[in-house]
């Protein structure tokens, strides 16, 4: 998140595979043309369940797969396209835009594993961090936009989850 703008945080709990997608698929209904969702966390966090959730969200019914190795799945026949990245293995933000990787933003829903690595092309992005271990995960969703929290806030409840 760029240095001097303040930013609002949504922090949640979730307790099993379950409620994590649950909550990307009620995310996902509230998504725009455009929209970018970076996410962070350690292996295994959580960040392909929720993108899966996102998936069903926006009402693609194939079957959402880590692109570790291939940069970017595309999925249609959902609301909108949705775009999933994986920017694990790119040296960092020269390295996206030398793949061609920065054409998709702007385009249907962009979610981004391991967005860290390109933070500098985020600034408008939904940035998500989740952490934990066991089957507990603490979730962290920041904006810049106070309507985009409060849809955020509303996923969460609509997910049947407490705000921390
Ligand atoms: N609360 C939870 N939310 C999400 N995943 C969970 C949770 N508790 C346990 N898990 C497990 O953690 C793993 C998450 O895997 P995955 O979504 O592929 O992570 P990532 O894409 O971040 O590497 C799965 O094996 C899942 O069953
Ligand atoms: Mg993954």
């Amino acid at each position: 998140m760029q240095k001097g703008f303040w930013v609002l945080v949504i922090k949640f709990e979730t307790t099993s595979y379950e409620q994590t997608e649950r909550f990307g698929e009620e995310l996902a209904k509230s998504l725009k043309e455009g929209d970018i969702i970076a996410m962070d966390g350690d292996l295994g966090a959580g960040k392909t369940c929720m993108t899966r959730g996102i998936a069903r969200g926006l009402g693609v019914t194939s079957h959402v797969s880590s692109p570790t190795f291939t940069l970017v799945n595309e999925y249609e026949g959902g609301r909108l396209m949705l775009y999933h990245f994986d920017t694990y293995r790119l040296e960092g933000e020269d390295d996206f835009i030398a793949s061609g990787l920065d054409e998709y933003f702007g385009k249907g829903v962009c979610v981004i594993e391991w967005s860290e690595v390109i933070e500098g092309l985020l600034n408008d992005a939904i940035k998500i961090r989740i952490t934990g271990s066991g089957d507990a995960r603490v979730i962290e969703a920041e904006t810049r936009n106070a309507i985009r929290a409060s849809k955020i806030s509303e996923a969460v409840r609509k997910a049947g989850l407490a705000l921390l």
